[in-house]
């Protein structure tokens, strides 16, 4: 049978815009419907078990930390209260998951005369103390577990905290709270570390006279534990289950059985999803990142009209995810960064990688500077910045000793040059660049915010730098 042509792998860039033309900022649910409309090749139907809130019904190679959380749980089908339990593990272990699970499991099993009330927090989406409060209370109260109004804010502290006492006796039986990234309580509301709430709830069992509340910590930040003041370490962690990162075999399975609900039959080629649960083995054992992998593997194979995801749309795939999240970071950098930043990437590149000194990275910084017309910043800052971009994995630097240069940072760039200089160009002051590169000018002391043609007519330049042409040359 005659094959669809495939479309060539073209170079992937920053916003997925390798291969065909896409759909100019589509939203995620946009791209999964515009691709179902196009009659994949790939997809059986719904592509909703790729997403990342989906969670499957079952959760491979995590039956133990299931039973131990059920273990720690299980005094609540009794109406006793369970210890508190804290668990731990690196982002995309299947904590969230696992507690999802748990909470189906107490609903499909618990018998009618039992009374578990789950109450589930993300942290990461609430601010201080008292929305966490009035957060607890009212989704007692959207339960339709009270017949009371919602708790409006407004009120003070203590009277939420009243309130949030009064309803869950009104409810009965045994609370427990989900405090999913829990690390988070101590961000948001200063230097505690979350102790102040987390104590409060940790106590309430004495302000309580019908109903008890166990607390279920979530965190991936395994230090979070350790930096809680002592009172509220030993009552939060009376219990604890840790999640290690899957292994390549665990996510190939994990990903096998979600490639089986979504694609047709062998559209998912072996080699492809061995490499997929690769490359999330190596980055951190995340099953996140090994569904991210997937469903944009795919994505890839799909605009390239492909009737199977392969090898190589991996690859295509995680390059792209690994430019999204290098364009996301640069985007976000004040313009002064990026200045610097475009110049360390031209000058590592002009080296092919060879460190460059800091005399010489901050001498390129202010040519450019004063040629954009900006005033460069000191020495001592862009030192700083320096090793701000080297905390983000921009940048490499390396102290070189001896030889002619003596003891000196050498600095290269760490990103893909061409795509993330790109990215830097979309700055308004810096898109003068581009041009200078689209010419093949690269080298910066040819900078001169001038095109050639009107280099060539002879008009003068915006700079006012030293040189011929206006141009300030860098030292080697
Ligand atoms: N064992 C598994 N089987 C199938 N899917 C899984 C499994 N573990 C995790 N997943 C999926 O991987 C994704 C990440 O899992 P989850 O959100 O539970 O991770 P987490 O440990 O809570 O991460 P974080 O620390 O970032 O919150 C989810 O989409 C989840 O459905
Ligand atoms: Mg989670």
């Amino acid at each position: 049978m005659d094959q669809p042509r495939e479309q060539q792998l073209s170079e992937p860039s920053p916003g997925g815009s390798g291969g065909p033309p896409e759909t100019p900022a589509a939203s995620p649910g946009d791209v999964f419907d515009e691709i179902l409309k196009r009659g994949s090749q790939l997809y059986k139907g719904s592509l909703r078990p790729l997403q990342e809130d989906y969670v499957p019904s079952r959760l491979l190679h995590r039956d133990t930390e299931i039973r131990d959380v059920l273990r720690v749980l299980a005094p609540a089908v009794r109406g006793n209260l369970p210890s508190h339990l804290f668990i731990y593990g690196k982002v995309g272990t299947g904590k969230s998951a696992v507690v999802t699970q748990v909470q189906k499991e107490f609903a499909k099993r618990l018998p009618a005369d039992a009374k578990v009330t789950f109450l589930n927090l993300n942290c990461a989406n609430v601010n201080g103390e008292y929305a966490v409060l009035q957060n607890l209370a009212n989704q007692i109260v959207q339960k339709g577990l009270s017949d009371e109004d919602m708790i409006p804010t407004g009120w003070s502290q203590d009277r939420v905290y009243q309130a949030l006492c009064r309803l869950s006796d009104k409810r009965g039986g045994v609370l427990l709270l989900v405090l999913d990234e829990i690390d988070c309580l101590g961000k948001s509301g200063g230097t505690d570390a979350g102790t102040s709430i987390l104590y409060t709830l940790a106590q309430i069992n004495r302000d309580l006279k019908e109903a008890r509340v166990g607390i279920i910590g979530i965190s991936n930040d395994l230090q979070f534990a350790q930096r809680l003041d002592a009172r509220v370490k030993s009552r939060l962690s009376e219990e604890k289950v840790s999640f290690a990162p899957y292994t390549q075999p665990q996510l190939r399975d994990i990903l096998k059985e979600r490639a089986a609900e979504v694609f047709v039959e062998g559209a998912l080629d072996n080699e492809a999803l061995d490499r997929c649960a690769l490359y999330a083995a190596q980055d951190h054992g995340d099953a996140r990142r090994a569904l991210a992998l997937l469903r944009k593997s795919a994505e890839v194979a799909d605009q390239l009209s492909s009737h199977t995801i392969r090898s190589e749309h991996v690859i295509h795939a995680k390059n792209k995810l690994e430019l999204d999240v290098i364009a996301d970071c640069v985007r976000k950098l004040t313009l002064q960064h990026k200045i610097l930043l475009w110049v360390v990437i031209s000058l590592s590149e002009k080296r092919r990688g060879e460190g460059v000194s800091m005399g010489e990275v901050y001498h390129g910084y202010s040519t450019l500077c004063h040629q954009l017309g900006h005033k460069p910043l000191g020495t001592r800052t862009v030192a700083d910045y320096v090793t701000e971009f080297e905390t983000l994995g921009l940048v490499h630097t390396e102290i070189h000793s001896g030889g002619r240069r003596g003891r000196t940072r050498l600095i290269s760039s760490a990103v893909p040059s061409h795509e993330t200089l790109r990215v830097l160009e979309e700055d308004p002051t810096l898109r003068p660049l581009s041009r200078q590169r689209t010419f093949g000018q690269t080298d910066l002391w040819r900078f001169d915010g001038q095109t050639p043609g009107e280099r060539r007519t002879g008009s003068a330049p915006r700079s006012s730098g030293p040189g011929p042409d206006g141009l300030t040359p860098i030292p080697e």
